[in-house]
């Protein structure tokens, strides 16, 4: 994948966390997924005062770009304090599209580090609802 367009994921995720809705846990989450016909979708969490509400940024990510018609994905990038992986929902939810999807762990407390890792890896015994297709 060109340099540019990774640089240009990793942006998207670093501001779509500034734009999160933690209120209540102050855990700013931002995801950029890149969609197959080249555009890139971002999400962030949004928390409620009923907490079990809240949406996830990378499933905000993925929800806005099937809402546009995009299905197949080429690279996610998430940016949090500390660089932490996806929960288990959004691994289940990113495993529907593309099980190998890498994934870009970005900790905007060291400058940026990123670090990546692959969905197969972080979703072992992915749920399927029919495993012979
Ligand atoms: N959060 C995400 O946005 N993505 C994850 O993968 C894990 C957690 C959010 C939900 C909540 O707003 C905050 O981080 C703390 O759990």
């Amino acid at each position: 994948m060109a340099a540019m367009v990774h640089e240009s994921v990793v942006r998207a995720a670093v501001e779509a966390r500034e734009r999160a809705y933690a209120r209540y846990s102050k855990f700013q989450v931002g995801a950029a997924i890149l969609a197959a016909d080249g555009r890139i979708f971002t999400g962030c969490n949004v928390e409620n005062a009923s907490y079990g509400l809240t949406i996830c940024a990378e499933r905000a990510a993925v929800f806005a770009a099937v809402g546009a018609g995009q299905q197949r994905f080429e690279l996610l990038a998430i940016a949090t304090a500390g660089g932490v992986t996806p929960c288990g929902a959004c691994r289940q939810v990113l495993a529907e599209f593309s099980l190998d999807l890498p994934i870009l762990l970005i900790d905007v407390n060291q400058q940026g580090s990123i670090i990546e890792v692959n969905l197969r890896d972080l979703l072992p015994g992915v749920f399927r609802l029919n495993p012979e297709s």
